[in-house]
């Protein structure tokens, strides 16, 4: 698993094998124990680190296929791309992250679901039998749902709250040379307490436990309301016609995923059902199909494991994995109309921090939903789909699709763009040096498709202030897409100093 080459990462993996022995055997509920999830060596890259640790990522793991219900993970990609030191005498000198909030319990309209499933089952006072019959003995994994749902998890590897502090103080590994030495930091989170937890736990990490008291960081609460047009973090809040237009809006998400749930499940509930020898409980629908395996992910996010991830195939996870990236390609991705331009906001105001440098100040920090996050994909055109794009089936799942978002948004998920400075050869700029962008999806260096001629596949920032531009025409002007007739102002919150 782990291609060991030095004392640290010997010394490292050990201490990870104790931590995970000694917490299966503190859970007896474990079905078996497994090889834990945690990060790769590679995350924990520090600028002094010398000698390189590698890993394989290429087994089969179902926390690549839960859709966003799972706990963060390294994004993966078929392609080869540079690791996370900057390319050969570059310097990062300023840093964007856009993150959703750490891991949840499910929310109230997915959480209800799934208690009204196991009401149906409880009150058929039936024994199970087959991959169910776990559901003899099990207990949601929630008592106080009421107070739990919404909420970041607190409990597990897991952990939602663990997740947001071991990011900051993975970020401070990583661009600790960006805090400035005087003065406060801001960062931002939408109004919305599992979020804004996330940025204080994150703050934490980063800053230290006394970043408030001290003025070391200071965090602005932006609110989820509608009059905040575009300057928010949550456009899908402030755009009226996304909220309202029922064919093409927000909820053209769930019906798109209802075409494909009736393409899939079915089968695994004729099977569940009959060949399992459970039909005293008569059937099975759609969605409590569905549910179930939503609980796989959230089960895993609060225990460490779920029986609910057992009981399915592995086809039946691919195609739960495709249900979930239809969701978000027609709810806020390139499938929706008005994605593009509610995603357009941050990264002008983004790029506009990228050409004004360091002096705007080093390090802007976001915390969102992933809602807010599929936007901002779709109007870098990042994921974009020569193939598809803006139709992906919901008649079968198709494997050569570039939309895939188990591993872009899932719970913590996070895009991060670095500003690099690398020196020029070219006569042209008489600083000798250059600026460039990089972007980086959960510990991955994500080239941009259309624009990656800098050092290590960046993308020369000039280049990049261009296609913003270009995309603005393409996605349209916030406003007028949103149907909004006064001035909806833009992003003015992003600054520093
Ligand atoms: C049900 O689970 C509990 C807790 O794991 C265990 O103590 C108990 O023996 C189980 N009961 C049955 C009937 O398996
Ligand atoms: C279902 O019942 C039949 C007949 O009793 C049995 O042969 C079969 O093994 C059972 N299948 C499962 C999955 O329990
Ligand atoms: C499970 O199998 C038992 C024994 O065959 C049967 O009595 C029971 O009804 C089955 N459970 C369901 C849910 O069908
Ligand atoms: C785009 O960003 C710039 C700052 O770089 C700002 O002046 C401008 O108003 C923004 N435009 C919109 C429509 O958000």
């Amino acid at each position: 698993m782990l291609n060991v080459t030095s004392p640290w990462a010997l010394i490292l993996s050990l201490l990870t094998a104790i931590v995970s022995i000694s917490y299966y055997n503190n859970n007896p509920s474990a079905p078996e124990i497994r090889s834990p999830h945690c990060a790769s060596w590679n995350a924990w890259y520090n600028p002094l680190r010398s000698g390189q640790v590698g890993y394989q990522a290429n087994d089969w793991n179902i926390l690549y296929h839960l859709g966003g219900n799972g706990p963060w993970i390294e994004k993966i990609d078929e392609l080869e791309t540079p690791g996370l030191e900057p390319p050969k005498g570059c310097v990062i000198d300023q840093v964007h992250m856009i993150s959703r909030h750490g891991e949840r319990y499910p929310t109230k309209s997915a959480g209800s679901r799934h208690l009204a499933l196991l009401n149906r089952i409880k009150e058929a006072n039936v024994v199970l039998n087959g991959s169910l019959s776990f559901l003899n003995n099990w207990t949601y994994f929630t008592d106080e749902p009421q107070k739990d749902f919404d909420q970041l998890t607190k409990t597990s590897p897991y952990a939602g709250t663990l997740q947001a502090f071991s990011t900051g103080v993975r970020f401070l590994t990583r661009y600790g040379h960006l805090l400035p030495l005087h003065g406060t930091t801001r960062l931002w989170a939408s109004e919305c307490n599992r979020v804004i937890e996330t940025a204080q736990h994150f703050a934490s990490g980063f800053f230290g436990l006394d970043w408030e008291k001290t003025e070391k960081a200071a965090l602005e609460i932006i609110p989820e309301t509608l009059e905040r047009g575009a300057d928010t973090l949550t456009p899908g809040d402030t755009c009226p016609k996304y909220i309202e237009d029922p064919a093409k809006g927000h909820d053209n998400g769930v019906n798109m995923l209802a075409l494909f749930q009736d393409v899939y499940i079915p089968a695994i509930a004729e099977r569940l059902i009959n060949d399992e020898n459970n039909s005293a409980l008569g059937y099975l629908t759609n969605l409590e199909v569905y549910g179930m395996q939503e609980m796989c992910g959230f089960e895993t996010l609060s225990r460490g494991s779920s029986p609910w991830c057992d009981i399915f195939t592995h086809d039946d996870w691919e195609n739960f994995e495709y249900a979930r990236d239809l969701i978000h390609y027609y709810r806020a991705g390139p499938g929706n109309p008005y994605a593009g331009a509610m995603g357009w906001l941050w990264l002008n105001a983004t790029t506009g921090l990228l050409r004004s440098g360091p002096e705007a100040g080093t390090m802007f920090f976001s915390f969102v939903h992933d809602g807010d996050i599929a936007p901002l994909v779709t109007a870098m055109d990042i994921l974009k789909d020569p193939k598809y794009d803006p139709f992906l089936p919901t008649t079968h799942r198709v494997e050569d699709r570039v939309w895939r978002t188990s591993s872009v948004m899932p719970m913590g998920g996070r895009i991060v763009f670095e500003r690099l400075t690398c020196p020029t050869s070219s006569a042209k700029d008489p600083s000798g040096e250059e600026a460039f962008l990089r972007v980086n999806i959960n510990d991955k260096i994500v080239p941009l498709p259309y624009c990656k001629s800098g050092p290590g596949l960046s993308c020369p920032l000039k280049e990049f202030v261009d296609h913003v531009e270009r995309r603005r025409s393409e996605v349209g002007d916030f406003g007028e897409v949103c149907g909004l007739e006064k001035d909806v102002g833009y992003i003015t919150f992003l600054r520093q100093g």
